[in-house]
Formats: C-alpha cells, sequence, structure tokens
C-alpha cells in the first residue's frame, strides 16, 4: 500500500463520489454514481438473478441474465455494468426480462451438457438453482451435447468443459486475485473454449499454482476436485470478499 505523502494528499483531494436518486421497482432510492443499478438494487434487497457475476471480481457482462429495463430506453441492458443516471426509473422483474433470463437459461442448457441427475454438482450448481428459480421445467431447443474431451491429467482437479458456461470466473480469479493467468478462452460463440495457458492439458501447466480458486469460483461442475463427492461439492469463497472490501477502499 502506497502511504506516501503524494498519495495522501491525492486521496484527500479526490472529490466525494456523486448521490443519485433513482427508482427502482417502484422504490425511490439513492445510491452512489460509481456503484452499478446491480450494487444498488442488492444494497436495498432488490433480487436480480445473476450467472458471470460474482462478488469480489470485475464485471464481464457474458451471461446477460441481469437485464434491467430502463424507462425511456428500448433495450434492457446488464445491471452489473451499467451506472445509474439522476432520475433513472428501472425495472428489474417485468415479463418481457423473465422471458428473457428462462430463454438464456433454455439456451444454455442446450448447448452443452447440463444432466443435472448425473452431474458432480447436483445440488451446489447456480445454473439449477438459476432454472428452479425461474420456473424453468423444459428446454424448447434442440440439445447440442457436442462431445467435449474430459481433461483429468491435472494432479487434483477436473475440467469438464461439457458443463462450462463460459461464465469465465475461472479466467478472472486465476488473474486478478491468484495472478498466475492459466486460464483464457479460445475461439469465438458457439466454438468458445475456456483454456490453460495456450490450450495444453491442465496437468502440464507452467502457470498454474493448484491454488484451487478456479474450482471454488465455478458456478456448475464444469471444475471439480477430484475425489469428492456431489455433497462436498460447497464452494468456499472466503477469499473474495476481502478483495471486494480492497477495491471499495480504494474507491473511496
Ligand atoms: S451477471 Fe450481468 S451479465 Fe452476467
Amino acid at each position: 500500500m502506497n502511504h506516501s505523502p503524494a498519495s495522501r494528499n491525492s486521496q484527500e483531494n479526490t472529490p466525494p463520489p456523486r448521490i443519485l436518486t433513482l427508482q427502482i421497482d417502484g422504490q425511490d432510492l439513492s445510491g452512489r454514481a460509481d456503484e452499478t443499478i446491480l450494487e444498488i438494487a442488492r444494497q436495498n434487497k432488490i433480487h436480480i438473478p445473476t450467472l458471470c457475476r460474482l462478488d469480489g471480481l470485475s464485471g464481464h457482462g457474458g451471461c446477460r441474465l441481469c437485464l434491467v429495463e430502463i424507462s425511456g430506453q428500448n433495450r434492457p441492458v446488464p445491471a452489473c455494468l451499467t451506472y445509474p443516471q439522476e432520475g433513472m426509473v428501472i425495472s428489474t422483474a417485468s415479463q418481457r426480462l423473465q422471458d428473457y433470463r428462462r430463454k438464456i437459461l433454455e439456451l444454455l442448457f442446450s448447448e452443452r451438457n447440463h444432466v443435472c441427475a448425473v452431474c458432480v454438482s447436483n445440488g451446489h450448481c447456480e445454473l439449477q438453482e438459476l432454472a428452479v428459480e425461474l420456473g424453468l421445467s423444459h428446454v424448447r431447443y434442440e440439445y447440442l451435447h457436442p462431445r467435449l474431451e474430459v481433461d483429468g491429467s491435472h494432479a487434483r482437479f477436473i475440467r469438464d468443459p461439457n458443463r462450462c458456461v463460459l461464465c469465465l470466473r475461472c479466467v478472472r480469479v486465476c488473474a486478478e486475485v491468484e495472478g498466475a493467468h492459466t486460464w483464457d478462452v479460445m475461439g469465438r460463440g458457439i466454438s468458445s473454449r475456456v483454456i490453460t495457458d495456450l490450450n495444453q492439458a491442465w496437468g502440464s501447466s507452467q502457470s498454474c499454482t493448484a491454488c484451487g480458486k478456479c474450482v471454488q469460483v465455478c458456478p456448475t461442475g464444469a471444475l471439480s476436485e477430484k475425489g469428492t463427492s456431489v455433497a462436498e461439492m460447497i464452494k468456499h469463497r472466503h477469499f473474495l470478499p476481502q478483495l471486494l472490501a480492497m477495491r471499495t477502499n480504494r474507491r473511496e
């Protein structure tokens, strides 16, 4: 941490963030201009579904489950990446938004192999929880069922790309918290794959520290620990609030 007089002076000279008034789902609220709509909603106990978002990691905006409507704008926007403006009127749970969210989930379920009954994360999976929350009882799209190779080369962990939802939490936690930059993304669109190093087997990675943070932030069974049972797949994310607190302090 930089305690130099120059640093202290620059912090003291930084003006405090503006406080804005806005309305979310009919509630008159106030929030800081440097907080996202999602953060302000959560502070006021308004629930917006999310999948790629994880407190403590940078925003990615990939899943689009957090879409909200802003009065006067045609297109919904992701609450996790959108900052408020004075007088904004926001709706988080309209019929249209709930339909979009269910469609997004259906597309995720149909794109790879998310068969909950035989998944290591059954009962501890955020995709499964979202499906229950949004009342997804069936998938109307054709299942693509690609056959993606499972990587069991690591001594402790397994990667099953068939269960991946491309939330990129693993990529972000490895870069932002661990600083190892082991994970990356290859390909585009439906061919996108999360890879280790330059698409090598995980077990031969030179950069992986085997810290296991990527496994802990994975919302599904795409990354798991060898030898764990379904009941042991509970995720431990104690390291993330510390990072969030550091980021918040830096903003203040
Ligand atoms: S949580 Fe906002 S786009 Fe995924």
